[in-house]
């Protein structure tokens, strides 16, 4: 039987991440290797050239999967009749730039689009938000978007929940595959609070097997926080190919499913689980079932957790009452 292709749009396509992310989406990494897909990038006029440039690439990987690639300079094109949108293209923080000018200028991004995927986009559009500020890039998206089910508006942290796995490898010699239930809480910024009280590593659990606060403290949660940081300090500009791995991961859990016995972390609405306020897009321990994300409930929070989880809540809300003083929500 052939499949219909699955529309896929890439926002900030010339980007660097973009550069990282398309070729996998293309060769079938991101839904399954049996799903056909039609690439849809989004760009300003500016970068419409480097996108066409990065589109003959495409073509000349002649990859089985990809059935089409469209290059637009407008959202209401980019995103009309898309089934999943990965809103990558951000305005970054500059020299001299407040907070505030920051948020003021991804509104200019994220409300036009959260507008043109609420006119235009399928009726089962999942929408994964890479650029940041990105807990409230998707909630300025999802906030002009009133006829999409909140559900389907994401924010990725799947990139710091890789990095916590890794950290946590390295520190006990585990493989990653050995381990499991690890959940980035909060905001992807320095404020995030990786925590491993409920983690295992092959079936034991991670924090009593590590039995070491200080290290988990001092070193354990400041690297995963502040590696977006490091990596910047490191290569001189921020991660790529890291964060498209984890933008490939992301909807890939969505879509698939979290394996048996795991989870994941993923930036959603919340509905007031774990005391964070309803409607907040903030990170949470998730399984996916059937395209859709569960919170996963009933975890026991300990102080060493919950005062982490809350300083990075309270951001996220200082965030949200930033954007809608200034009228973008
Ligand atoms: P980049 O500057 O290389 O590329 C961004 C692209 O977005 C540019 O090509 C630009 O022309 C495009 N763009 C800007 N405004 C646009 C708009 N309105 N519509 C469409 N495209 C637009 O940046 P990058 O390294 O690819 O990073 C992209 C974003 O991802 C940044 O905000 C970065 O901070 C963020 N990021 C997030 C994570 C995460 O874990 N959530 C990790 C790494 C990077
Ligand atoms: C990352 O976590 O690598 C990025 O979000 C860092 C950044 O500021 O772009």
């Amino acid at each position: 039987m052939t499949r219909t292709p699955v529309n896929v749009t890439v926002t900030g396509a010339a980007g660097q991440i973009g550069y990282a992310l398309l070729f996998r989406i293309a060769s079938g990494h991101l839904l399954g290797p049996d799903v056909p897909v039609k690439l849809r990038l989004l760009e300003i006029p500016q970068a419409v050239k480097a996108a066409e440039g990065t589109a003959m690439e495409l073509d000349d990987c002649a990859f089985p999967l990809l059935k089409g690639i469209d290059i637009f300079d407008n959202p209401t094109d980019g995103f009309a009749g898309t089934n999943v949108a990965l809103l990558v293209g951000a305005r970054p923080r500059t020299a001299g730039m407040e907070r505030g000018d920051l948020l003021a200028a991804n509104g200019g991004i994220f409300k036009p689009q959260g507008e043109a995927i609420n006119a235009g986009a399928a009726d089962d559009i999942k929408v994964l938000v890479v650029g940041n500020p990105a807990n409230t890039n998707a909630l300025i998206a999802q906030q002009h978007a009133p006829d999409v089910p909140a559900e389907r508006f994401t924010a990725m942290t799947r990139l710091d929940h890789n990095r916590a796995v890794s950290q946590l490898a390295q520190k006990t010699g585990a493989a990653v595959t050995d381990i499991a239930k690890l959940t980035i809480w909060g905001n992807h910024s320095a404020t995030q609070y990786p925590d491993i009280f409920h983690a295992e590593i092959a079936g034991k659990n991670a924090a009593e097997t590590v039995n070491d606060e200080a290290w988990l403290a001092d070193t354990f949660i400041p690297t995963v926080a502040k590696r977006g940081a490091a990596i910047i300090e490191a290569r001189g500009a921020s991660s790529a190919a890291s964060a498209a791995n984890a933008a490939i991961d992301h909807v890939h859990t969505w879509v698939n499913g979290t394996a048996a016995g795991d989870w994941t972390s993923m930036g959603v609405v919340s509905d007031g689980s774990y005391g964070v306020p309803e409607g907040l897009i903030s990170s949470f321990p998730v399984v996916c079932k059937d395209g859709k994300w569960e919170i996963v409930q009933g975890l026991d929070i300990n102080e060493f957790s919950r005062k982490r989880i809350d300083a990075s809540v309270a951001e996220l809300a200082e965030e949200r009452d930033a954007v809608r003083e200034l009228g973008l929500i």
